[in-house]
């Protein structure tokens, strides 16, 4: 579904509960201001003071005996006894870890995202945590960003399912089971647009761009009935979202109708004093609240106090308090505020290792393949000896950001691989490390090579690399590890590079140099294990890529989806010098020279969007198409253009295929862009067998913000479709929309 839907929201009911009303008619003004704040990170005794003064939400304190504990002096001391609510950064597991969210993208499964989140609440849940921090459902274009490894990447379509995907897995079928937690779409909104790449900078954008991409998401959060939304850190246009009360109170809560919690992001509100736009801590937080912030998140003792409250209206603060109040019920909180200690689960248990490795295979990516993977399954004379290296070799940093010391941790590549194939013999030589300029490994790496008949680069970024405060300007592998790609290219010995990060990466330095890569990213506590089930062929690493690889920094930002230009290029940059005076050339350089490009650099990315192959071979038929027309009546009305194409496994190995299907608008009102990704379905077939895929097209597939209609809408005239499983590597059908 496109987040810009015709339909009706869900969202969570406003019409506060009796208990809820009750409540807040007997509530004093300091006992409501303890409902609208979540602190984090004091110690147990002092939590404990702050919960007896009122204090309604606290960070986890790390084990259902202590969330009891606390629970215990909140119902048990307060005069009200209102439960309290638990919160923590459950982003991609609590105790199992998943692959990061930028590796669940890539998977293109939305399914299996929601049984991860669903596995991540029921372990979050049995500790007593009652409200995750995620999904982050912030597109960017910028991998300099380091969050980008928190999110799903470049595209709205792949963001919307997978942040509803999420929700539904976090919340279940209703928040007071207990395998359920309150999900959070974070960060509204702008967040992954910050300037430069570099966390928490200015964002300024269109309308037109914040309904198309940057809200859809949100929106699709909303449509499943998100318990919270958290504000971003940053301005828009230089209002910061904490205060932006059109977008908070004016979008999400009043067009979108949503009836859950707007939370601050750590500091928020004590941040605004920074931006320069409040002079004191009171203006900050009758700023913050007026615009539609309901729980304040941070860890200022007192910083929430009763003047700053005093100057709001009082339906604005009931309305606050009756949101938090409306999520413990919806919660079950108020009839079982307790876990069962006994119940807790600690960690892993076999099928939640069994899910989080099949979905880290699922989700890498073949970037290129020679044909050296897979590599044969049994005892074969080719395979007796293998060379492991890079500093992924024996390192067990795999779990990724956004993890806590307590998540499961992973095994090395090389211990897996030992363990796996003892017919195999492994020689294990790092040669460098992640970081240091220490090339002097590389010689005995390149001396090893003589002797085996294949070698292991386990190349990447460390975790600490990516999520949170870790932009990064250059985008290419750290340390000294392109100088070991290199100099085993260099050997002559076939390898393969499995890479391991939290963003695209810059491989222009060496990929061409490379024959066969594999994307795995940050696969969490099974990460080692789905390496080896990839290279050995026991899972196909169909996943396709959420996010553009550029070429060079210099090109970033860098997405599929972008406007054309008056003056596209079609031929790549040259800095040569006839090139340069167009009297000398004459007018048949004009196009050469005056096209949107770089003078330096070849067009387009290194990797587009949605980039990836499998070990399986298919053939796909040509589309057909329902009808060659439709009405905007009948789209609105819910009609749809279907499209269907018959996909053949024409390989001797099962595999998956991943169809995607672009829409372009000829001609539209608003430059549109290139190509929009509107559906994807990937498909297991067998050796040999055919299998039919058929997509709908639908008004929301095909509606964009129009400023003049101050709506979503679909504008007549010719549409064309794009189907294939690459980008570059697709057919094309059209049909038109008529006025009526
Ligand atoms: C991050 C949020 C996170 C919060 C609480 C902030 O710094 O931006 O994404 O939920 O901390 O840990």
């Amino acid at each position: 579904m496109n987040a810009a839907s015709a339909a009706p929201e869900k969202g969570l009911a406003m019409i506060a509960s009796d208990r809820a009303r009750q409540l807040v008619a007997r509530m004093s003004p300091a006992e409501k201001l303890g409902q609208l704040q979540i602190v984090f990170r004091p110690d147990q005794d002092e939590m404990a003071d702050r919960v007896r003064a009122g204090l309604g939400a606290i960070f986890w304190p790390r084990s259902a005996r202590a969330v009891n504990a606390l629970q215990r002096v909140a119902v048990e001391e307060t005069r009200l006894g209102i439960p309290l609510l638990v919160g923590l950064d459950v982003v991609h597991g609590q105790r199992t870890i998943a692959p990061v969210p930028l590796a669940q993208a890539a998977a293109f499964d939305p399914e299996m995202a929601e049984h991860l989140a669903r596995l991540a609440a029921r372990e979050a849940r049995s500790g007593g945590v009652t409200w995750t921090f995620s999904p982050m459902a912030d597109i960017s274009y910028d991998p300099r960003w380091g969050r980008v490894v928190e999110g799903y990447g470049e595209d709205v379509h792949l963001t919307s399912r997978m942040t509803g995907a999420m929700v539904r897995g976090y919340q279940g079928a209703g928040l007071s089971s207990d395998a359920a937690i309150a999900a959070t779409a974070k960060h509204f909104v702008g967040y992954g647009f910050a300037e430069g790449g570099r966390d928490y900078n200015t964002v300024d954008v269109s309308e037109r761009r914040l309904r198309d991409v940057l809200l859809a998401p949100f929106r699709a959060a909303v449509a499943e009935s998100a318990a919270a939304v958290m504000a971003s850190f940053n301005t828009i246009a230089g209002t910061p979202m904490h205060t932006h009360r059109r977008l908070l109170t004016g979008v999400l809560k009043e067009e979108w109708g949503f009836g859950g919690i707007i939370v601050g992001d750590a500091e928020g509100v004590r941040n605004l004093l920074a931006h320069g736009v409040a002079g004191n801590i009171a203006d900050a937080v009758r700023l913050a609240y007026s615009a539609g912030l309901d729980v304040e998140m941070g860890g200022v003792p007192g910083e929430l106090n009763a003047d700053a409250l005093a100057a709001l209206p009082a339906a604005r603060i009931d309305d606050a308090v009756t949101r938090v109040l409306m999520l413990k019920e919806a919660l079950g909180l108020f009839e079982q505020p307790y876990s069962n200690e006994g119940d807790e689960i600690t960690e892993p248990g076999d099928d939640s290792r069994r899910l989080v490795r099949r979905a880290a295979a699922r989700g890498s990516v073949l970037l290129k393949n020679d044909g050296t993977l897979p590599l044969p399954a049994s005892s074969t004379a080719s395979l007796r000896r293998v060379l492991v290296t890079g500093p992924y070799a024996r390192s067990t940093d795999h779990l990724g950001a956004w993890t806590q010391s307590f998540g499961a941790p992973a095994r090395s590549i090389a211990e897996v691989l030992a363990e796996r194939r003892p017919d195999i013999d492994f020689a294990v030589l790092p040669g460098v490390d992640f970081t240091d300029d220490d090339a002097a490994g590389i010689e005995e790496v390149v001396a090893a090579t003589a002797d085996v008949d294949l070698v292991l680069v386990c190349a990447g970024e460390p975790s600490r690399l990516s999520g949170e405060a870790a932009s990064r300007s250059d985008l290419r592998l750290p340390g000294r590890q392109e100088d070991l790609i290199r100099a085993i290219a260099a050997t002559g010995t076939p390898f393969v590079v499995v890479l391991e990060n939290g963003r695209p990466l810059v491989t222009a330095d060496w990929i061409d140099q490379a024959p066969t890569v594999v994307e795995a990213w940050h696969g969490g506590t099974e990460a080692a294990e789905a390496i080896v089930d990839v290279l050995f062929g026991d899972e196909d690493p169909a996943g396709r890529l959420p996010m553009t690889f550029p070429r060079s920094v210099g090109q970033v930002p860098i997405y599929y989806a972008h406007e054309n230009t008056g003056r596209p290029a079609s031929v790549r940059g040259s800095m040569d010098s006839t090139h340069v005076d167009i009297g000398l050339d004459g007018p048949a350089n004009v196009q050469d020279k005056y096209t949107s490009k770089y003078l330096d650099l070849d067009l387009g990315p290194q990797f587009c969007f949605g980039h990836g192959g499998g070990y399986a071979s298919f053939a796909h038929g040509a589309p057909r198409i329902s009808v060659p027309s439709i009405s905007v009546d009948e789209l609105r009305a819910g009609g749809a253009v279907a499209v269907d194409i018959e996909i053949a496994n024409t390989s001797e190995r099962d595999g998956d295929e991943v169809v995607q299907l672009y829409v372009e608008d000829i001609v539209a009102s608003a430059a549109p862009p290139v190509r929009r990704l509107i559906s994807f379905e990937r498909r297991s077939i067998a050796a040999g067998e055919n299998a039919a895929v058929v997509f709908e097209v639908r008004w929301s597939d095909l509606a964009q913000w129009s400023d003049a209609e101050g709506a979503d809408v679909v504008e007549p005239g010719l549409f064309r479709l794009h189907l294939g499983p690459r980008l570059d590597d697709t057919q094309a059908v059209e049909f038109s929309v008529s006025g009526r």
